[in-house]
């Protein structure tokens, strides 16, 4: 007879999917608890992803397409769940969706975050670097600061495979 198991519960790890127009209100009400602007986002949410626990959105990130160029914005994860690994999770999903969609260079602002993003092998690049439909977005003309960081993560072609 199988033993019935002791095992102390493991808590639930959130699931990484799209989101959905009606989903747009938490993510907000997270990037607003982050610090990170919510403006053009509306526009992406056939590109975004959300780490849901249950019925609650507890993280975010998001692609916004321009040709072979992407726009990654909006990683936010909430702050009680943060240092458990779901960024990473969530950017690296967000990357694979990039690479599902053909994309050859990912493209980022952060004030706060560039060491984040290092692991993932983004690098620190001017914003002249940065393509005019990326560089023409509402988060670089007008949700982030001038001071914000532009960073690049160029991906090899067996990335694309
Ligand atoms: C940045 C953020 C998404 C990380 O989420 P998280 O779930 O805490 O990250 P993970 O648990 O996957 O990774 C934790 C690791 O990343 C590092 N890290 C987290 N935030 C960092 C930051 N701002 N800069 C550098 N490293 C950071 C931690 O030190 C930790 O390192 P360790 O593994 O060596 O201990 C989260 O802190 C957040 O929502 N911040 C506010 C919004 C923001 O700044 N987003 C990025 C700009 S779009």
């Amino acid at each position: 007879m199988a033993r019935e198991s002791r095992a102390t519960p493991q808590p639930r790890l959130p699931m990484i999917g799209p989101a959905h127009t009606e989903d747009l209100a938490a993510v907000f009400g997270l990037l607003e608890q982050s610090g990170l602007p919510k403006n053009g986002l509306a526009d992406h949410v056939a590109t975004t992803l959300v780490a849901r626990d249950g019925g609650r959105i507890v993280g975010s990130a998001a692609l916004e397409l321009y040709g072979t160029a992407a726009l990654l914005r909006s990683v936010s994860v909430e702050p009680e769940r943060r240092g458990q690994g779901l960024g990473q999770r969530l950017t690296q999903a967000a990357l694979d969706l990039a690479r599902q969609r053909g994309v050859r260079a990912v493209y980022l602002l952060t004030e706060t975050a560039s060491g984040f993003f290092m692991r993932f092998g983004f690098g620190r690049v001017a914003r002249t670097e940065v393509p005019l439909p990326v560089q023409q977005s509402v988060e670089f003309t007008r949700a982030c600061p001038v001071t914000a960081q532009a960073m690049a993560l160029y991906f090899s072609a067996e990335d694309s495979r």
